[in-house]
């Protein structure tokens, strides 16, 4: 199937490695020019030189951290001193602080503040600066990627679970803004998908048990439903979080 995005600019944040480079992989596979945006100038810039080998694109790394406002509005910038705007948006951020502890053990101000920083204000600071650009040319996706704990929340992770839920809000107000101006806004919502800090943080095998589908997920899978999500033909999906977890998460919707 032709996604209908080749040409197009994808601004995909976290794109240093893990989930974040597989979309931007699954991006480019498909045409669309990225923009890499993480802190690590010498990661991305090896992304972004791989698929310019891969695929016929333009990629282009901006380091930055996403909790500053004046790297996001760095990152705005350059996406208009380049591509003269954008077209998809894929928020992906940092994970929250480790180890993951239960809700009433979370007593670490510090480590609240962080959680907060790092998932929700930075996906607000992006999608903020963003957001205007797609609504200006009367079509855009944007997709964050959160987690299957807005669905059914796991065990000790409180400090996911919270400000996913925040995020879930801010996409929800976002897209019942922007879809009447050709912009839909969705999330993608992982779990156990195999990453380096799913490695670090789970026995896979063990949790392979507990999934339906009885194993661990790819990224690729995950970049795959971000992609099918930006794509023309998604324009009738708003505001809507889809799980992508193998059956994990038992709620019904
Ligand atoms: N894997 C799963 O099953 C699963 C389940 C639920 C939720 N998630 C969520 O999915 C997201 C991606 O997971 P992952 O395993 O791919 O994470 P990861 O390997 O830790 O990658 C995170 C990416 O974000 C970038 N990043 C971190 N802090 C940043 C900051 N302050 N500013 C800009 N970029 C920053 C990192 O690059 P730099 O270090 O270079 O900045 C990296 O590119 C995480 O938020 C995770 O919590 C994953």
């Amino acid at each position: 199937m032709d996604l209908g995005i080749a040409g197009k600019l994808a601004v995909v944040t976290g794109a240093s490695g893990g989930l974040g480079e597989s979309i931007a992989q699954a991006l480019a596979a498909e045409g669309a020019n990225v923009m890499l945006f993480a802190r690590s100038l010498d990661k991305l810039a090896h992304v972004a030189s791989e698929l310019r080998t891969q695929h016929p694109v333009r990629a282009v790394p901006v380091a930055g951290d996403m909790r500053s406002r004046d790297d996001v509005r760095r990152l705005g910038a350059t996406v208009r001193a380049e591509f003269g705007g954008a077209d998809i948006l894929v928020v992906n951020t940092g994970r929250p602080p480790l180890p993951m502890r239960e809700a009433l053990d979370e007593t670490d101000d510090e480590r609240w503040e962080e959680a907060y920083r790092i998932q929700l204000w930075s996906a607000i600071l992006v999608m903020r600066e963003i957001t205007p650009m797609l609504v200006q040319r009367g079509w855009g996706r944007v997709i964050a990627v959160t987690s299957a704990s807005v669905m059914q929340p796991m065990d000790k992770h409180a400090l996911f679970t919270v400000f996913r839920a925040g995020v879930t809000g801010y996409l929800k107000h976002l897209a019942n803004e922007t879809a009447s101006r050709g912009v839909t806004v969705n999330a993608v919502c992982p779990a156990s998908v195999e990453t380096k800090g799913l490695r670090a943080s789970y026995d896979l095998e063990e949790r392979a048990r507990r999934i339906p589908v009885r194993r661990v997920g790819k990224p690729e899978e995950l970049a795959a439903a971000v992609a099918f999500l930006a794509s023309r033909q998604a324009g009738y999906i708003t505001g809507v979080s889809i799980p992508v977890d193998g059956g994990q998460t038992a709620s019904l919707f």
